[in-house]
């Protein structure tokens, strides 16, 4: 077939082409290929997803138990703050404590031995169960950080709830975390802390997009918003600025 007679088809067979083309010089193939020729083109509804991709969130697991005095500076210093000014598509989190426990299996019941005492394993049943119960990690990480961040990880509960979710009934997160359903939430915990590879050595134990390094544990720990930022492959978030992390600022000399 003549070239002239394929456009005299093409132009047949759409006839809304015409219209669409003018201003609009590439080929059809490349419409999306910049917002700029999709708007010449009038191809942006049919863009949208085509011109910028979804980038995957930055997964971060944090590993840890809830007296240690490192995972309560890294969770309401570094995490909170970051996950209030990244945005949702940006960052994931994964919340684990359990850390540093032991469980025995005593006549068929799960115990639980932690570093920091009794206490500390209810405080991560508290949590396990809260998160149980919440589902939504916008719900329960502000209940997280409020216990974290207080005076007491386990008598805080219900102060907690009633400011940042009182949707949700405290006396069913403390039945949880006083029976079976929270000894089968920080079972599973402690798998999955014992099947971190490499193993962990300390908490806080900071894994992201799957893995845990030195380096890694460093940068998250030294300004954890400017390593999700570096890491993060979408458009960049507005709280991660032109400059990258912030140094943190030199002590006060009296
Ligand atoms: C774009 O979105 C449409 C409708 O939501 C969907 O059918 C299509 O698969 C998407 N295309 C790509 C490349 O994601
Ligand atoms: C725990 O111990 C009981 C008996 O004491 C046993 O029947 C059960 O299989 C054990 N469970 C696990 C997971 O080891
Ligand atoms: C979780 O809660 C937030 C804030 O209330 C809400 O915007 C979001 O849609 C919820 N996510 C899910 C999966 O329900």
């Amino acid at each position: 077939m003549a070239p002239a007679t394929l456009l005299a088809l093409a132009a047949l067979l759409a006839p809304g082409l015409g219209a669409a083309t003018r201003g609009c010089d590439p080929p059809a193939h490349l419409w999306c290929s910049s917002p700029e020729i999709a708007v010449a083109c009038q191809a942006e509804r049919r863009c949208a997803n085509l011109s910028r991709p979804a980038a995957a969130p930055v997964e971060l697991s944090l590993f840890y138990e809830s007296l240690c005095p490192a995972c309560r500076w890294f969770l309401v210093q570094q995490l909170f703050t970051a996950w209030l000014l990244l945005p949702a598509e940006a960052l994931s989190v994964t919340l684990v404590p359990y850390g540093n426990a032991a469980e025995r299996n005593v006549s068929g019941k799960w115990e639980f031995e932690c570093q920091h005492g009794p206490e500390e394993c209810l405080g991560n049943m508290l949590e396990a169960c809260l998160m149980h119960e919440a589902k939504n990690f916008s719900t329960y990480f502000p209940v997280i950080f409020c216990l974290e961040s207080g005076s007491s990880v386990t008598k805080n509960l219900e102060a907690c709830l009633q400011v940042y979710a009182p949707q949700l009934d405290g006396g069913r997160i403390a039945a949880c975390a006083r029976g079976d359903a929270g000894a089968a939430l920080m079972h599973r915990n402690a798998q999955l802390t014992e099947a971190l590879d490499p193993p962990h050595e300390y908490v806080p134990w900071i894994v992201v997009n799957g893995k845990h390094t030195d380096e890694l544990q460093e940068q998250a720990e030294a300004s954890l918003l400017g390593l999700i930022c570096s890491l993060y492959q979408g458009e960049k978030p507005k709280a991660c600025g032109g400059s990258g992390a912030a140094k943190a600022p030199a002590g006060c000399r009296r």
